[in-house]
């Protein structure tokens, strides 16, 4: 099993194998253990991480600050307008010179003009850089997000986790936002070998270069994908409704928010959802949430949700993944 990381980048899901997602979510597990017995496990003594965001955030930001402090390291937070990005010094540059202070650079950049320009920059700072890079969400992916949300699943649902009913759904917002948690998750499941089901109204397809990804792991990893257009038909049986929305990727923002009012409805996550679906089934969101829109209060708030324990899984596993790739 391999399981050195050092130096890697940590940008898409599709860079790694089955059995590196599990070394993470096990070093996860095991620095979460470390916490709670109030271990010490300063494996990053000395060492600094760059956060560079774009865009808000309060779990990203806070659970790498604060996970770099636990690893004995240091995090400094910049954005555009306090760099000389503001300026126009290149992406290039930006790497290059980082690269000479830092031991890894965490950035979070979406909503360009177009789809995958945000990807785009990533790959150009991966590219330039001699540190990791890590994806802290762009227009494609979310993947620590999903390594969470990955610690949350195994956690609720036990030893069978693999073969339990995952729903990972769009849902009604009128904000447009990038589908990087769905992609994530569809790379992550189809290399773990999971029983997946991708939902969402007909417009709101899956980037052609995940879905293809997808299917060609789950051929060697023997799970379960399922794609469908009927929300109601997802949920039944499900033991996860993991419903967010995202945007589509062949309207434009304009038309996608005239076109998506019609779902608005029957894609908020209700308790008549969790009616059809296993009767302990949990609710997941990556928060933050647009109550009312992608989900009732009575969901969010209900025993069924477990969007504070993934919420807390982003330290955990971000501390993983900072452990493996900076040591
Ligand atoms: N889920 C997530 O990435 O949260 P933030 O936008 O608050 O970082």
């Amino acid at each position: 099993m391999k399981t050195n990381m050092k130096g890697r980048h940590f940008v898409s899901m599709m860079d790694f194998t089955g059995e590196e997602l599990e070394t993470i979510l096990e070093t996860g597990f095991d620095f979460k253990r470390m916490l709670a017995r109030g271990q010490r496990h300063e494996v990053l003594e000395g060492k600094s991480l760059g956060m560079l965001f774009t865009k808000p955030s309060t779990r990203t930001r806070i659970s790498f600050e604060t996970g770099m402090t636990q690893l004995g390291g240091h995090a400094q937070y910049y954005t555009e307008e306090t760099t000389q990005i503001a300026h126009k010094e290149t992406w290039e540059d930006t790497a290059r010179i980082m690269s000479r202070y830092l031991d890894a650079l965490m950035i979070r950049v979406y909503d360009l003009e177009k789809y995958g320009m945000a990807r785009d920059i990533v790959a150009t700072l991966a590219a330039n850089a001699t540190i990791p890079i890590i994806n802290g969400l762009d227009d494609k992916e979310h993947p620590c997000q999903t390594m969470a949300d990955l610690m949350t699943i195994i956690e609720k649902l036990g030893a069978d986790w693999r073969r339990k009913k995952i729903v990972m759904s769009w849902a009604y917002a009128e904000r447009v936002k990038s589908p990087g948690v769905a992609q994530s998750m569809l790379a992550a499941a189809s290399l773990l070998g999971m029983d997946l089901t991708i939902a969402h109204p007909e417009g709101y397809e899956l980037d052609e270069a995940y879905m293809s990804f997808a299917r060609k792991a789950y051929k060697q990893s023997g799970g379960k994908l399922s794609v469908v257009k009927d929300i109601y038909k997802a949920c039944n049986g499900a033991d996860v409704i993991y419903a967010k929305s995202w945007g589509s990727l062949k309207m434009s923002k304009k038309d996608d928010n005239a076109y998506r009012a019609q779902f608005r409805e029957d894609w908020r996550i209700k308790p008549k959802h969790f009616e059809i679906a296993n009767k302990v089934a949990n609710y997941m969101h990556p928060l933050p949430a647009d109550r009312g829109q992608e989900v009732a209060n009575e969901v969010i708030d209900g025993p069924m949700s477990v969007v504070y324990d993934q919420g807390e899984n982003r330290l955990h596993a971000q501390k993983a993944v900072l452990a493996l790739v900076m040591r």
